[in-house]
């Protein structure tokens, strides 16, 4: 075998067609269950003027600092753009250019795409990746939290993965709370700054709260001594977290109370999430977000709340094969026509496309004329039955249907024959399930 010249590059992946069963299951779940709450797609583009992500995720955050893939545009006045490495940016962007504020509140909104980040290339973490997200902007009431976060554990729970996962929740308050906590935390971490890592040293000048989850082993030992947001919280914020935490008893959402999560994203305020693996942690969290209510003034709105969540979809796959999760194979082949002789193989092809019409996945090896070759193939795609057709068929108008599963054959009049593959294939043709699962 010759070898390639060419691989994909570090840290980005074909999804192939076993992956692509998963992919589209997570899409089909996703978006049935936004739809049913209410929401709306929106897709933005892959790139975007790189001071969106600047301005909106943070200057002194990691996205912002090493992960972005930016480049100029040509031109005069070059430009410099962004690949998206997140998606509540742009959707805020599009929230402010298209006037969305005049729409009935809140608006809610959905995505599902690929997104771009300079990572260290590992288990679960890439440079090119997917996410569904949804957004609810407009609308302050915890309530909506409880409710953002129960479409996210739905999601969860309908993908099968709800009970190998732990949603970690917190909150990081309003702005003037976590001024009041910085600066709580520079006075404890100053002295001890010997024992932080090089990236922690830095944020103790640009952004003291990002210590709190730094993954080292010595900042986290440290972390865990610090003050606690607790103690300068204001009556309002603590009463907004009461809140949530009584809306998601209600709603039976299981969650676990973590001081430590502050999230990577400037944007954030009050409600922040996330769901972390149960045997992972936070290493291979599949899914976070939280409320941004200061976002949409800092990109030139009105001051508005808003909230939302974001899911990696490599890492839900990831989740669902642990799980032994298969969704069904929307791509099995119900029927093979195998067909010998050139009268043969131009009756055959009209057969194949109303075979098609009629909604059943239907192959033939029309580059073949080999029997054996084509009887191969019906094998290997794992087809439930074959149609053969061969001169002396034609002739008498009949053709062979062989039940692949049950290896038993019989020769029928060819007409009639796609009325009765409908019949055989029944529903589940039309559905495309895998037959010989049923
Ligand atoms: P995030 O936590 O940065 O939040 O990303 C959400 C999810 O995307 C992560 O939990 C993870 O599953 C997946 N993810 C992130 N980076 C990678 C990577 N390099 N490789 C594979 N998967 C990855 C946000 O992006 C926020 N925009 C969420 C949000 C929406 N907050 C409010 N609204």
């Amino acid at each position: 075998m010759s070898s390639p010249l060419f691989q994909s590059a570090k840290g980005v992946h074909d999804i192939l067609p076993n992956d692509h069963l998963y992919f589209s299951y997570i899409k089909k779940v996703v978006r049935h269950h936004c739809r049913r709450a209410g929401y709306r797609r929106i897709t933005t583009p892959h790139f975007e003027d790189a001071g969106v992500f600047h301005r909106s995720i943070g200057e002194s955050s990691d996205i912002v600092e090493k992960e972005m893939f930016t480049f100029q545009s040509k031109g005069k006045k070059p430009k410099n753009y962004a690949l998206k490495p997140e998606g509540t940016a742009g959707v805020v962007r599009a929230y402010l250019e298209h006037g969305m504020q005049q729409m009935p509140k809140p608006v809610e909104l959905y995505y599902i795409e690929p997104h771009f980040r300079y990572d260290r290339p590992q288990k679960g973490r890439y440079r090119q990746f997917h996410q569904f997200g949804f957004e609810v902007i407009g609308e302050s009431d915890p309530a909506i939290d409880a409710q953002v976060i129960y479409l996210a554990h739905k999601i969860n729970q309908d993908l099968g993965i709800a009970d190998m996962v732990t949603l970690q929740l917190n909150t990081i308050g309003s702005i003037e709370d976590r001024e009041r906590y910085k600066e709580d935390l520079i006075n404890y971490y100053t002295g001890k700054e010997r024992s932080l890592c090089e990236d922690c040293k830095r944020r103790m000048k640009t952004n003291p709260l990002r210590l709190l989850d730094c993954k080292e082993e010595d900042c986290q030992i440290l972390a865990s001594m610090a003050p606690k947001f607790d103690s300068v919280m204001s009556d309002e914020s603590k009463e907004r977290f009461k809140l949530l935490k009584e809306y998601l008893n209600e709603l039976e959402v299981p969650f676990e109370l973590n001081t430590q999560l502050v999230r990577g994203l400037d944007y954030y305020s009050h409600t922040v999430f996330e769901f972390w693996s149960s045997s992972e942690g936070a290493q291979n969290a599949i899914g976070g977000g939280g409320r941004y209510d200061g976002l949409i003034e800092l990109m030139g709105g009105e001051p508005t709340p808003a909230i939302g969540f974001a899911g990696g979809m490599e890492r839900v796959m990831a989740y669902m094969k642990e799980a032994g999760i298969h969704p069904a194979n929307k791509d099995a082949v119900a029927i093979f026509v195998a067909q010998l002789g050139l009268i043969a193989k131009r009756k055959s092809l009209a057969l194949l496309n109303k075979l098609r019409d009629k909604g059943i996945n239907t192959v033939g090896a029309i580059g073949k004329d080999s029997m054996k070759a084509q009887m191969g193939l019906a094998d290997r795609i794992n087809a439930r039955y074959s149609l053969i057709l061969g001169e002396v068929e034609v002739k008498e108008g009949m053709i062979i249907l062989r039940d692949m599963k049950k290896g038993s054959q019989e020769t029928i009049p060819i007409e009639g024959i796609v009325d009765k593959m409908v019949e055989l294939c029944g529903e589940n043709a039309l559905k495309n399930k895998q037959l010989w699962e049923e």
